[in-house]
This record gives structure tokens, sequence and C-alpha cells, in this order.
């Protein structure tokens, strides 16, 4: 479709889409010769890439499952450490969810450990550990002890009568095999006390309490708390990483009943601790905070959560700067394509995370990394515009976009972007918005067959949507959302990454929302208000 053609089917639909209007949808400043481009839409992206830098894949290429990030002051380079699962599942060496790692000094770019597979699971399907789950690694003396889930998926048979337990491997050293502790006795959920005694009691975590000496090891499990299965984390304490007691539940999720609450993880920033977990049904990531180590848990005096679903499984390291980064994967879907089904794994994306001042927490771009995509402009080409839109600050790429009405979309469109990895900084701000606004991908037109980046003041949030614009409405349940409290007025600092499928947006330096979008890469984009008057200023695209 040339572009004087989709121009005007723009007008004629976006006039026939303004449902009740009288008038034609028409008003413009569009400058003179602005919409003479002659370029199509590209909305066919390119094929899913290997090529990851920012958000690697793991060891051969496989997908990274659950981390476990560790900061390692005493190594000259690779300080941040971040173990994880590798997504191979019966695969030619007999493995299934080995532990590996990666490491970085920048999230920038990362390698692999030298010594490849740290921890293996066992050949025999009647071992607990016939597979591995994720744990976390704790260091005492010159000792680094791994907590790990022991998982079978052969229960239930004559050889395995529980699914998961709690095992221990010790290494005198990160990068090198972890040797399995056989007379550590498996940490089953307790008997008799209402758990599900044969499945889901996983994810430990290991929480050293300096002012005690005392270590807590928190579990992911499911229990019957007053005749209601919840959702718990459990909670026990050791003296020396060997003997432990059972505390009893730490958490069971208060006013919310979770499934699970997966890869707990308990922190202290200042005087308040955080007890982060990922919802095994939403993926959302969820945290709760307390000042005291054992609760009571709230919720954040803000917005509930500082993410989507991109990030699953997160867990986070302080560094020797003071600096918390919060790691975890973003999920891949079948045969790479949008409409696939949601799958276990993906790639790792790293936040830096902070206390707000009322102690909530928030998310920003690793300094390291903003340091690292600013090396060179990437030109954009602008491809057209439609309706009212205006130009605030020549030489720049600076607009105001004004529409009157629902469905009666105003947009600047840009031509699609090369460069495989590369962050897009601009800020946003409305004077009006009774329904949206935001940037358009995957454009095939400039108003429906698209996928919206959104902001949507009348619901205090910022989404990813697929559904097609015609078809949203406000009860359309978003592909993937954060909340975010938005007033008019107000000028947001709103950067994106892209690198190749993975799309991760971080607003005004408080939250963010990490999505895997196919139909990202090497597609036409762009800007659009919808029933509101938003501006976008200075957008600038720049990479490595
Ligand atoms: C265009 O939008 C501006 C706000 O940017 C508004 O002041 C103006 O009235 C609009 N023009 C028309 C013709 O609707
Ligand atoms: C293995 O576990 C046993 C039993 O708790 C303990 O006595 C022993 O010290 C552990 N070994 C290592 C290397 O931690
Ligand atoms: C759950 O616990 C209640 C008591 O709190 C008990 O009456 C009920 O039988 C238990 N249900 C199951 C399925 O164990
Ligand atoms: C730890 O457990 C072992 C074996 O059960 C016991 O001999 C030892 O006294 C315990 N140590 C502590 C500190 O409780
Ligand atoms: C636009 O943004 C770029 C990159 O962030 C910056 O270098 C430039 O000074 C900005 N220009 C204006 C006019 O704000």
């Amino acid at each position: 479709m040339n572009r004087l053609y989709s121009a005007l089917l723009l007008g004629s639909v976006a006039a026939a889409l303004c449902l009740g209007c009288q008038k034609e949808a028409v008003p413009t400043t569009t400058a003179p010769g602005t919409t003479s481009g002659s370029n199509a839409l590209t909305c066919t992206p390119r094929p899913e890439s290997t090529d990851y830098r920012f958000y690697p894949l793991g060891h051969g290429l496989a997908p990274v499952g659950d981390v476990m990030p560790y900061y390692d002051a005493a190594a000259p380079t690779g300080k941040y450490k971040i173990f994880y699962l590798k997504d191979v599942w019966n695969d030619a060496t007999n493995q299934r969810h080995p532990w590996y790692g990666l490491q970085t000094d920048d999230f920038a770019t990362y390698a692999g450990l030298s010594a490849g597979q740290i921890l293996a699971c066992s050949p025999d399907g009647c071992q607990q550990d016939f597979a591995l789950g994720t744990g976390h690694i704790v260091k005492k003396g010159s000792t680094y002890y791994a907590f790990y889930t022991g998982h079978n998926p052969n229960y239930p048979s004559g050889c395995v009568t529980r699914k998961e337990g709690i095992m221990l491997a010790t290494a005198p050293g990160l990068n090198q095999g972890f040797t399995k502790n056989n007379s550590f006795a498996t940490i089953y959920a307790p008997a008799g006390q209402g758990f599900d005694d044969n499945d889901n009691f996983r994810d430990p975590f290991v929480y050293l309490d300096a002012a005690t000496g005392t270590y807590h090891l928190i579990v992911a499990a499911r229990k019957n708390v007053s005749g209601t299965w919840r959702g718990v984390v459990a909670r026990y304490t050791s003296p020396n990483l060997l003997n432990w007691t059972y505390q009893g539940i730490l958490y069971d999720g208060g006013p919310d009943n979770f499934f699970m609450l997966e890869t707990p993880e308990l922190f202290k920033q200042g005087s308040m601790y955080y007890l982060l977990f990922s919802d095994i049904t939403t993926k959302n990531l969820y945290y709760r905070k307390s000042a005291s180590l054992t609760g009571p848990w709230n919720p954040p005096s803000g917005t509930s959560r500082f993410e989507g679903q991109g990030l699953y499984a997160a867990k986070t390291l302080l560094d020797q700067h003071g600096d918390r980064y919060i790691f975890g994967w973003t999920n891949r879907l079948a045969g790479n394509t949008d409409a696939g089904a949601w799958q276990w794994g993906g790639n790792l994306v790293t936040h830096k995370l902070y206390q707000l001042p009322n102690q909530d927490l928030a998310v920003t771009i690793p300094h390291t990394l903003k340091a690292r995509t600013e090396t060179s402009a990437v030109p954009l080409s602008k491809d057209s515009q439609w309706g009212n839109v205006t130009n605030i600050q020549a030489g720049t790429e600076s607009y105001t976009l004004s529409s009157p009405a629902d469905k009666d979309v105003a947009n600047v469109l840009y031509q699609p972007i090369g460069p495989a990895r590369y962050r897009l900084h601009c800020t946003v701000s409305y004077s009006s918005a009774a329904k949206d606004f935001g940037f358009l991908l995957g454009a095939c037109d400039g108003y429906d067959d698209v996928y919206s980046l959104r902001f949507v003041p009348g619901q205090q949030r910022f989404s990813f949507d697929r559904t097609r614009r015609g078809q949203l409405s406000s009860t359309t349940v978003a592909t993937n959302d954060v909340p975010f409290a938005l007033a008019p007025n107000v000028e947001y600092d709103v950067t994106i990454v892209f690198e190749n499928s993975v799309v991760v947006v971080y607003l005004n330096h408080v939250a963010a929302l990490t999505s895997r979008i196919y139909r990202a890469p090497g597609t036409s984009w762009g800007l659009f208000a919808d029933h509101s008057t938003a501006t976008f200023r200075n957008i600038t695209v720049t990479q490595p």
C-alpha cells in the first residue's frame, strides 16, 4: 500500500470510526510537505534473533530460568554473578534444569562462567533431585552453601513419595562445580501442620540477620490456613546453616490468596524489610514491607507493584557501592510469535532497584546500561502524521498530538529502526486524556492494526496491548501492565530499551514494564493520542 493511499484510508476510516460524530475529523496543523512521504508502513517484523547482549540468553543459547544473583566483591571482573536454571529438560546429557551462571560488571555485556555447569541434577529417576529447581547461594567462612530445590517429576511413583524438597550442595569457590551434601537431611514440609505434604515446597532463600547471627530460610509452599488452601512462605531458622528449625508461616498473602508465592526473597534496606515474590497465576512481581523481619507485612504505600509479568522469579543483590539490582527473566511465546502460548524461561533482564522516601520500592535503568546505550545517535525518519499534530520545538522530534474524540487517533509515524538494540528517550505529558496516548509498535496502520504501549490516566496505569486499538475498551485485559500514577501537566521521563523482541519501558525512574514483543523489531512505529492531548518532547534514539 503506498503512503498516499494509506493516508486516505486512514482518514476515511478514522472518520467512519468516529461514531456519533457529525463532522469529519480532519483538523490538522500539518506543515506543507510533511505528509508527502511515499513509504509503505512495515509491520512484518524481523524474525527472532539469538543476538542478545543487554538481555542475554543462557549457556548454549538456552533460555534463562529462575535466577540466583550473587555479588562477588572479591572477583577481579564479573562481580555480578547471576546463577540460573538452564532451561533444558531431558537434553542429550540427561539434564533437567541444571544450574549455570552469567557474570557482568555493567549489565550491558555478559559472559558465562568458565566452569560451565555448576550443579547437576541426578540421573537416577528415584532421587529427589532428578530435576533441579532454583535456590540460593550464601557464603559462610570460606564455603559457599547452595540451597536448592530437588524436584522429581516422577512423583508419585513406587520410589518417589514427595515431589519437592530442599537440599544442600557446597563448594570452596563460585566458578566451579558444587558438591552435593548427601548427609544433609532433605527438608520437607513439616508433617501434620496442614501443608501440601507431597508437593509445592520449593525455592529456598537464606537471609542472615546480622544483628543476631541467625540464618532465616524461607520456602515457597502451600498450606491449609484455617480451612483455606493458600500459597504461603514458610520460615526456618538456623545458627549454622545445617540444623534448621521450623518457625511457622512468614506470610500467607494476607487479604490476597495466591496459589504460590514463588521464588520469595527477604532483604533489608535501611530500617525496612522487604518480602519479594512472583505470583504464579498472573506472573506479576509483588512485594510487601515490614518494620520487622517476621512481619506483619504491608503492601506498598503507593502503587501495588513496580513491574508487570516480564521480570518473573526476580531476585536482587546489593553491591559494594550500596546499589541494589533486580534480575528476572522475560518469558518467550511458543514459536517465537506473539500468538504463541506462554513459555517458561527466557532472557535475563536487570533493573536498578531503590527506595523512595515513603520506603516503597522503585526501579530505573542501570546507570551503566544507560551510559552504554548513548554512544551514537540513530537518526529518525518520520514517515507521516495524521490529525492535529504540532511540532513544538523546531529541529527536535517534539510534538503535541490532540485528538478530539474516541478512535479519532492523532499520530506521528516513523520508519523502522535498523539496529538490533537501541534506546529511546523522551518526556511525555498530557493536558487532557479521556482515553489514552503513547507509542505504537508494529504499525500496519496508524490507528487500529497496531500494538500499543499506552498511558491510561483513567486507570492510572501503563500497559502493553496487542489488542487492536479499535477493540480496546475500559474493560480490556492488558497483555501486560504496571500501575503508574498519572496527573495532567506533569512531564514524565520515558526510556525504552529495545533488544530484538525484548522491550523494556522505564517510567519516570519509578516503574518498569518489560514485555516480549515479537512484532517490535524492524517495524514501523510512532506516537499517538486518542481522545487526549499529549506532548512528547525531544524523542531521541541512541545505540551502543
Ligand atoms: C489542536 O490542538 C491544540 C492543542 O495542541 C488545540 O489548542 C487546538 O485547538 C487544536 N486545533 C483544532 C483545530 O482542533
Ligand atoms: C553436610 O551436612 C552434614 C549434616 O548436616 C554436616 O555435618 C556436614 O558438615 C555438611 N558438610 C559440608 C561440607 O557442609
Ligand atoms: C483444613 O483445615 C481445617 C481446619 O482448619 C480442617 O477442618 C479441614 O479438614 C482441612 N482441610 C483439608 C483439605 O485438609
Ligand atoms: C545439629 O544437629 C546435629 C545432628 O542432628 C546435632 O548433633 C548438633 O548438636 C546440632 N547442632 C546444633 C548447633 O544445634
Ligand atoms: C534532546 O535530548 C538529547 C539526548 O537526550 C539531548 O542531548 C539534547 O540536549 C536534547 N535537546 C533538547 C532541545 O532538549
